[in-house]
């Protein structure tokens, strides 16, 4: 027994390492329950006990030298965690990075809150779309060469089923579901079978509006796109209405914004004309009004469909569609200071 006494307080005091997990080792081997000294006090128990006494008093200094010398090398070396640098508590705080809205989301909201103070509400609808919603409740007769207007992206070859190529469905949800007085606006994601260049893409952004009423007429469309282009574009702003065609309105108009032509961006972004092309608008054919279950003879209604991207590009003179979808960090974090 002195023996063994003897060669562990030995070892203890030859220990020299600094490593914490070789200290911890130490630590078990000699102190824990199943340890060397655990086992010695063991071996004492069953000694006579005339032995007792003397191997009694090595075996307690056995266990106190070996308490203190693990207690010093942990606190002369600390586990690597504390060992790492100080800490210095008045270094300022790491800053956040904040997201940025995508300027498409930017122009949305804008655009929706324009419509909403003057009473329109927002409706959403399905991104696949069924024929009757997308094209003929809208008055696109079936085999008419006006589906070819909207290169459509089938599902699963199934014509009767595809990604909708504009928001007008959702305004025939509205339409089949709601009953006049209508006023909302439709804002999502249309797709059409387009080749991606500069100015186009297969998928953008439409806000289309509706407004539905007794004695709705053309004087009120005119005067609430003039409204929403002196809210969007500035007080002084000027628009006109030229002739055009959809199935779903009559008549119809494409609507320009004054822009200016007095430098070279102008000329650019007008083609030289100083008009921007900012939408389609129209008269709610009365056969959709039919299609909707809505009684033309009683109601009429206007509606104007706008493309997101295109106003995006006109606000932020961006010159190339496809970095609105490539969501490239340098790019979008040029909108960290919009709203
Ligand atoms: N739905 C048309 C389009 O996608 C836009 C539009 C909407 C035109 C409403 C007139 C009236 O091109």
């Amino acid at each position: 027994m002195n023996l063994k006494i003897n060669a562990y307080l030995e070892e203890l005091k030859s220990f020299n390492d600094s490593n914490a997990q070789k200290i911890e080792e130490l630590r078990i081997k000699f102190l824990s329950k199943k340890g060397l000294i655990a086992a010695l006090f063991e071996e004492f128990k069953a000694m006579p006990s005339q032995e007792k006494r003397e191997v009694g008093r090595s075996l307690n200094d056995l266990k106190k030298f070996a308490s203190t010398k693990i207690e010093e090398l942990k606190s002369t070396n600390p586990v690597e965690e504390d060992a790492g640098e100080k800490i210095d508590s008045t270094r300022p705080a790491n800053n956040y990075f904040l997201g940025s809205r995508h300027p498409v989301n930017l122009v949305k909201n804008e655009i929706i809150g324009i419509f909403e103070k003057i009473g329109f509400n927002v409706s959403e609808g399905p991104e696949v779309e069924d024929d009757w919603h997308n094209f003929t409740a809208l008055n696109f007769p079936e085999e008419h060469p006006a589906r070819d207007m909207q290169d459509t992206f089938f599902v699963a070859k199934d014509p009767d089923w595809a990604l909708r190529t504009h928001t007008s469905s959702v305004q025939v949800r509205v339409m089949e579901n709601d009953k006049p007085p209508i006023r909302t606006i439709s804002p999502g994601r249309v797709f059409r079978n387009e080749a991606i260049s500069a100015r186009s893409h297969c998928i953008f952004h439409q806000i289309e509006g509706l407004y539905v009423d007794k004695n709705v007429s053309f004087a009120d469309l005119k005067q609430t796109l003039l409204y929403f282009a002196q809210e969007f574009f500035g007080k002084e702003t000027k628009i006109r209405l030229r002739p055009s065609y959809f199935p779903f309105t009559e008549p119809s108009a494409e609507v320009d914004v004054y822009w200016g032509l007095e430098n070279e961006v102008d000329y650019k972004m007008t083609k030289g004309t100083g008009w921007l092309e900012v939408m389609g608008c129209g008269m709610v054919d009365p056969n959709v009004l039919k299609n909707c279950g809505i009684d033309p003879e009683v109601y009429s209604g206007f509606a104007f469909g706008m493309g997101v991207e295109r106003i995006a590009m006109q606000r932020y003179q961006i010159s190339d569609i496809r970095l609105l979808f490539e969501n490239d960090m340098r790019f979008l974090e040029q909108f960290q200071s919009e709203l």
